[in-house]
């Protein structure tokens, strides 16, 4: 059995997750790079081998119940534990839109993939997260989830009106608070992280900041030594107000 650190990133074929991948494997990690489409997790897989790193390409679309079970099998036959699982996949779909507008069926998807199917991959590979000594989960959330900063009618993410994204991260943020505190008595921490506006498909590419810089802070919680929170979101700055 591998006796290094075993992290698993979903979505991390590109943007955020590639460089949550590539910044783990530089702390020591053998990463899986979770991808839904083997062959793109694959590119990505050659890029951080050809940066020395320990990398590992792993099918995982976190909607099929199937490819979620099948994953959790390879990495239980593999290694037999998991010491990191960042939930990083997720979408804003298309048709995202205001309260009053959305169809109900982009809201229904943004759930499927942002929170349904997060919860669907945690619950699978809980149980070789137990078996790690001190396991952390990170759950990438955004400033768009948060009541404090939407609801301050001077705050930009105020103005910002893609409901399906907002409140399915909001529903992570429950979902990183009540998880926390069931495994609070464990060891295992479990925190959301904020990676501010970065340059990606998803973030857009005139954002300010570069997806490494982004993906430091989920790479600090996955990092985090005995005595750090569990239960929070944090963003570069700090922890974020609900
Ligand atoms: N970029 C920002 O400004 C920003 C700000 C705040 C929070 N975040 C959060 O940071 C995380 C990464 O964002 P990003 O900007 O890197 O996004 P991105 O470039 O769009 O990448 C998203 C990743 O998630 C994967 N994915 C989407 N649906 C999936 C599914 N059903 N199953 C498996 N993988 C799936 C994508 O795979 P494919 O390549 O196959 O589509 C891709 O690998 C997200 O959770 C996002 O909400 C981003």
């Amino acid at each position: 059995m591998n006796t290094d650190k075993i992290a698993l990133v979903t979505g991390a074929n590109k943007g955020i997750g590639k460089e949550i991948a590539r910044q783990l494997g530089q702390a020591g990690f053998t990463v899986l790079v979770g991808s839904r489409d083997l062959a793109r997790g694959e590119l990505a897989v050659k890029e951080l081998l050809a940066d020395g790193l320990d990398a590992v390409g792993i099918q995982l679309e976190v909607t099929d119940e199937k490819s979620v079970r099948t994953a959790a099998a390879q990495v239980e036959s593999t290694y037999g534990r998991l010491d990191v699982l960042v939930n990083n996949a997720a979408i804003i779909p298309t048709g995202d839109d205001a309260a009053s507008r959305i169809e109900t069926g982009v809201l229904r998807s943004a759930f499927e993939t942002n929170v349904i199917g997060l919860v669907g991959v945690t619950q699978a590979l809980l149980p070789l997260l137990r078996k790690a000594d001190r396991a952390r989960i990170v759950n990438l959330s955004t400033s768009l989830a948060s009541f404090a900063q939407v609801g301050d009618p001077e705050s930009r993410m105020s103005t910002v009106l893609t409901l399906g994204y907002n409140s399915s991260k909001a529903a992570v943020n429950m979902v990183t608070v009540m998880l926390a505190n069931e495994l609070r008595e464990t060891g295992i921490l479990v925190n959301a992280a904020d990676p501010g506006n970065c340059a990606t498909d998803m973030g857009g590419w005139d954002a300010a900041r570069t997806p490494a810089e982004g993906a430091a802070v989920a790479v600090r919680l996955a990092t985090l030594g005995e005595d750090g929170p569990t239960g929070e979101v944090y963003a570069e700055e700090g922890r974020l107000p609900w």
